[in-house]
């Protein structure tokens, strides 16, 4: 069976509850035009409960931004896989460059509060599977390693780290999203030729650290600057299955025809 196309809105820091419940109703009419395409919102942890009612047996699934790895415990601040199951949670972004401290439309700053690591994420990647979420694991150079020519040697060293905690026959649900940093809310767009072959050495990797039927089926989205009117050249390869969207996952008529032409 083919892999089905997944389109994910990261809302970030940007939506007040209500303002989430607003936008999810033009969400939801657009994804029941589409019921081909799987369709996930992922708005701030303080928003889950109340969108994750909203949306209980409806097209649209919910994701999380982030998780913390432990079942429970004196973390003050964190929020375990189980906390987002219980919110209805069945996906989660992990990895995300921002949340590992690497900006794209930013000079590189000291702040210590984003400090997701290879390893940090590959903890949170392994409790997500446990948990039987979806992990949508970001990984992705910056301008910089891309100019070096490191670009597909960052990548295969993220996806290595991030995969190290699973198993190969824990992999089924895997997503990957392939976000260069510095296409990341900057309006530079990654050529549609270069995402597709990203997501193919992506596939490529993933086989290889875990085996052929994983690569197979695993989902690999192209995320930075994804938009109405650049969305179809990526979607055109088969080796992208569909976008992790920012800035235009905002706007509901941006986001709906992201969906439509999936
Ligand atoms: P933009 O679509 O705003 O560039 O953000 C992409 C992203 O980081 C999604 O996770």
């Amino acid at each position: 069976m083919g892999r089905r196309r997944l389109v994910v809105a990261n809302w970030k820091m940007n939506l007040t509850t209500p303002e989430g419940c607003s936008l999810v109703e033009a969400v939801l009419g657009t994804a029941k035009q589409r019921p081909e395409v799987d369709v996930v919102v992922c708005p701030s942890f303080v928003s889950l409960q109340p969108l994750g009612r909203s949306l209980a047996h409806t097209p649209v699934a919910l994701g999380a931004q982030d998780v913390f790895w432990l079942g429970k415990g004196a973390y003050t601040g964190q929020v375990s896989p189980r906390m987002l199951v219980d919110s209805g949670c069945r996906y989660c972004i992990v990895g995300h460059s921002e949340a590992r401290g690497r900006f794209g439309s930013e000079p590189p700053r000291p702040l210590s509060y984003f400090s997701d690591t290879d390893e940090t994420v590959a903890q949170k990647v392994s409790a997500l599977v446990f948990a039987n979420i979806v992990p949508i694991l970001c990984v992705g150079e910056t301008a910089l390693e891309r100019q070096d020519g490191r670009t597909d040697e960052v990548v295969a060293e993220q996806l290595a780290k991030a995969l190290e905690r699973v198993a190969p026959e824990e992999c089924s649900n895997l997503t990957i999203a392939y976000e260069p940093v510095w296409a990341i809310g900057t309006g530079n767009v990654c050529d549609a030729d270069e995402a597709a072959r990203m997501c193919g050495l992506i596939r490529d990797e993933v086989a290889s650290i875990t085996d052929s039927a994983c690569g197979d089926q695993v989902r690999i989205l192209y995320g930075g600057s994804v938009k109405a009117s650049n969305c179809a050249e990526i979607f055109a390869n088969s080796q992208v299955d569909g976008a992790l969207v920012g800035g235009a996952s905002l706007i509901a008529d941006e986001f709906s025809k992201i969906v439509l032409s999936a």
